[in-house]
């Protein structure tokens, strides 16, 4: 087709999670779906954020405030950084889309792991960027064979941690042997969508090296822990020359007010967020366990989910699994056909997970 730039022509497009009423719709299910396959939080937003939301309703008339002034300077509080080194997005994607558009100019190199959130390779096709793609090493990012591709026409290096769809982590020893092989025109993405959730105490402050006015930009989200996944909004933390090369590239308003409101709340609502990491912490211990019984494999995670590996094809355990009402996420998108990645619910909705699974697979 003759309209569109040559690069979008190859790209293939992102694939979310099922939404529950297209599962009801598809598939003439009438009664309640569980749906575990886009990493969101179980227990809803919190109570806090559902308010704010109620008082902004009368206001919808206004544009949003364009800085997010009140989100950044709570977030500057609750970070202990300066307001100028936060930018708000329209969720964290929206930062990685305009961390490529503000950075690449064609032909130039943007490293990631295979598999990795799928996003900053979808970007690095669209502003026409050499991709080169490290597999990972025993399920975690291979930070050797990432320093080895790191030249001076590398402009992105991006990191998920922990990874999304593995769930493994790098240690701050490890985050930082890359840090210290970074081209001095290299920009590191440490992508922390689901710090919030991390327990172990070797996890890097990755923050400290923007901090320290290296090039590196950390990346966190309201949609994972904050359960605002339906608000969109996410933030970046980098040093201001950084966050300013951004702010050209970016439309305006792009965060919603109401989104911007419960942000806000939901970062206080420290009763939220624990009750969240324990859920998560009960359902893994549990996963583990079943898993252990069934003889599936699986890879130890940090985030808020598990991924095992099946004998047959993820993508037909999944439509199994649809039709008993649960919704998972098959890896085949990622290249690994036969692995589901299953995302941690309520103790009733893995317990339902669990039972599905076994019928489907003996
Ligand atoms: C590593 C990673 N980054 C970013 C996102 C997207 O986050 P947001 O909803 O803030 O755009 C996800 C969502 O699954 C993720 O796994």
């Amino acid at each position: 087709m003759g309209i569109a730039r040559k690069p979008v022509l190859g790209i293939k497009p992102y694939i979310p999670g099922k939404p529950i009423e297209e599962v009801k719709r598809e598939l003439g299910i009438e009664g309640d779906i569980i749906k575990l396959a886009s990493n969101e939080n179980p227990l809803g937003p919190s109570p806090r954020a559902t308010e704010a939301v109620k008082s902004m309703l009368k206001s919808l008339h206004l544009y949003p405030d364009d800085t997010s002034y009140y989100l950044k300077n709570k977030l500057s509080e609750h970070l202990n950084i300066p307001v100028d080194y936060i930018i708000t997005g329209n969720g964290s994607c929206e930062l990685i889309h305009l961390v490529a558009k503000a950075c690449i100019n064609p032909g130039e190199k943007v490293v990631l792991s295979k598999p990795t959130f799928i996003m900053g390779k979808i970007e690095s096709q669209i502003f026409e960027a050499e991709l080169v793609e490290i597999p990972v090493k025993n399920n975690r990012h291979d930070i050797d064979a990432i320093i080895d591709a790191l030249d001076n026409k590398t402009k992105l290096l991006y990191i998920d941690n922990p990874n999304n769809p593995l769930g493994s982590m790098l240690t701050a020893d490890e985050l930082d042997r890359v840090v210290k092989s970074l081209p001095e025109n290299t920009l590191l993405i440490v992508d922390e969508a689901y710090r919030e959730y991390i327990t172990r105490e070797d996890f890097p402050e990755t923050i400290d090296y923007v901090r320290k006015g290296l090039n590196v930009i950390v990346l966190r989200t309201f949609s994972k822990i904050y359960g605002l996944a339906g608000l969109r909004v996410g933030y970046g933390i980098a040093r201001p020359e950084i966050i300013n090369i951004l702010h050209r590239v970016r439309l305006p308003f792009n965060v919603n007010s109401i989104a911007q409101k419960a942000a806000i709340a939901a970062l206080d609502d420290t009763e939220h967020i624990e009750r969240s990491r324990k859920l998560v912490e009960e359902g893994k211990s549990f996963f583990y366990k079943e898993f252990e019984k069934m003889g599936i494999y699986y890879i130890p995670s940090e985030a808020n989910f598990v991924t095992i590996k099946l004998e047959m094809d993820a993508k037909e355990i999944n439509s199994k699994l649809m039709k008993k009402g649960i919704i998972a996420r098959p890896l085949n998108p990622y290249g690994l056909k036969n692995y589901l990645r299953v995302t941690i619910g309520t103790l009733e909705e893995n317990a339902k997970f669990i039972d599905a699974l076994k019928e489907i697979i003996t």
